[in-house]
């Protein structure tokens, strides 16, 4: 067995986060529930990310325990018996005494479990789990017990990455780098969605990677569908394609979107707009800064989109209208700019795509102030649909969406771009479309 990290580190992980709690308490981690699809075929199994995060296990049961009754805390792991009828179909399972490895104080039979929640209740221990995590634990406890958030106590420790962690997400960042790259070398006039999400997702396998979230591939006016899903459309020549796509390496994942044209070539109007939302994005970077509030980064980016669109003559506006500052509420903005870029300035990055330990860009609760260690994506957008009836749609940009995403690493020096492999200059973009071979 070898887990991502060593024992070490996810025993530091442990003590600061439990020696937190008050004395006399119980945390309850179980990973995620196996979902069945029909009969014996279940939908993919991903493990929970907070056990993931406290010591590694990713098998499709096992809940952690961590008590602290005397003074010192103990961890228990509970995962399933070694059953050799269920292992013949499904493969070998770890086991009580196998997972003695794994860096926990003690290991017992799931079957256990149950009774032990039953009893720590019952001697007064205050419980603490994740909000929504695995139902099977409802059975542990009755609606007479209080139930409380153990959130507070991981996220802000999740939301700082350690050196170890970074190495993974820059191998991430650097994978997605590539297969965006090959996407955009492979790109041409009349290929389908699918096509490129193949490429991309195909560098993403034969890397020993997997998707993080579900890969977005939209042509043309797909590109305005923020979170578009079919991939199934033909990509014309003179429409630009949206891919926003990442993948995970030992669970933490990148997160980049690039936008180019598939016949090589931005139209006069593209470019407008595409070398407007860059102006955003590089913007965004500049402000991750430590120390900067969490929300400066979409102030950033409102304050170049909404210039922008007057520039353009998008908006016939004052700036202060386009911005739509909302007193008392710093970092957001609900003004005119909204109708073409709908969505935050990015989010945190880690064990999980929209990872934990803040609200998204532009979220009235996002007071805290940025750190070093802190991983976050930039990805301002501009989005002309045609299809919309809701808003004019200037004819010049209609069927335009356009977004660039990159993942950014705080340091005490400033942002490290993680993914600043991947290409985003516009004349880039150009001479590499189109380039890889054919058949
Ligand atoms: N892939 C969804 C996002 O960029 O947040
Ligand atoms: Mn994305
Ligand atoms: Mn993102």
């Amino acid at each position: 067995m070898s887990l991502p990290f060593d024992r070490e580190e996810y025993l530091n992980r442990q003590e600061s986060i439990f020696s937190k709690l008050p004395k006399s308490s119980l945390a309850i981690i179980p990973t995620n529930e196996r979902k069945i699809r029909s009969n014996d075929v279940a939908y993919p199994f991903r493990a929970n990310s907070y056990m993931l995060y406290l010591c590694g296990w990713e098998e499709d049961e096992g809940t952690l325990l961590a008590t602290n009754l005397s003074g010192k805390w103990v961890t228990t792991l509970f995962v399933p018996d070694r059953d050799t009828t269920k292992e013949i179909w499904e493969g070998i399972r770890v086991g009580v005494d196998g997972a003695k490895s794994w860096p926990v104080d003690y290991t017992d039979s799931l079957q256990s479990l149950d009774s032990c929640i039953k009893e720590l209740v019952s001697d007064g221990c205050r419980v603490f789990k994740i909000p929504g995590a695995s139902s099977s634990l409802d059975i542990s406890l009755d609606e007479n017990n209080v139930v409380e958030d153990l959130r507070p106590y991981i996220d802000p420790i999740r939301r700082v990455k350690s050196t170890n962690e970074i190495q993974y997400m820059k191998e991430a960042a650097s994978i997605a780098s590539f297969a965006h790259e090959k996407a955009m070398r492979d790109s041409r006039p009349g290929m389908g969605e699918w096509e490129i999400q193949a490429l991309v997702e195909g560098h993403f396998m034969s890397s020993l990677s997997q998707w993080s979230f579900p890969s977005i591939v939209g042509g043309g006016d797909n590109a305005t569908v923020l979170h578009y899903k079919n991939n199934n459309q033909v990509i014309k020549s003179g429409d630009l394609v949206l891919v926003d796509a990442g993948c995970e390496v030992s669970g933490y994942a990148s997160d980049i979107t690039r936008t180019w044209p598939v016949n090589g070539k931005f139209s006069q109007p593209q470019r407008e707009i595409y070398e407007l939302v860059l102006r955003a994005e590089l913007a965004g970077i500049e402000a991750c800064q430590p120390g900067l509030p969490w929300f400066s980064m979409h102030e950033a980016v409102c304050e170049v989109i909404a210039e922008g669109l007057i520039e353009l003559g998008v908006l016939n506006c004052t700036l202060e209208d386009a911005l739509g500052r909302v007193e008392g509420k710093p970092g957001v903005f609900e003004g005119q700019i909204r109708n073409f870029f709908m969505h935050g300035t990015g989010h945190f990055l880690g064990l999980d795509v929209h990872d934990v330990g803040g609200g998204r860009q532009g979220d009235p609760n996002s007071s805290f102030l940025l750190e070093p260690g802190m991983v976050l994506t930039i990805e301002p957008g501009l989005y002309f649909g045609s299809w919309r009836n809701d808003i004019l749609i200037p004819e010049r940009y209609a069927g335009i969406g356009i977004r660039i995403e990159d993942d950014v690493l705080v340091t005490e020096q400033g942002p490290v771009v993680l993914s600043s492999m991947c290409p985003k200059m516009l004349d880039e973009i150009e001479q590499i479309v189109g380039k890889g071979a054919h058949d």
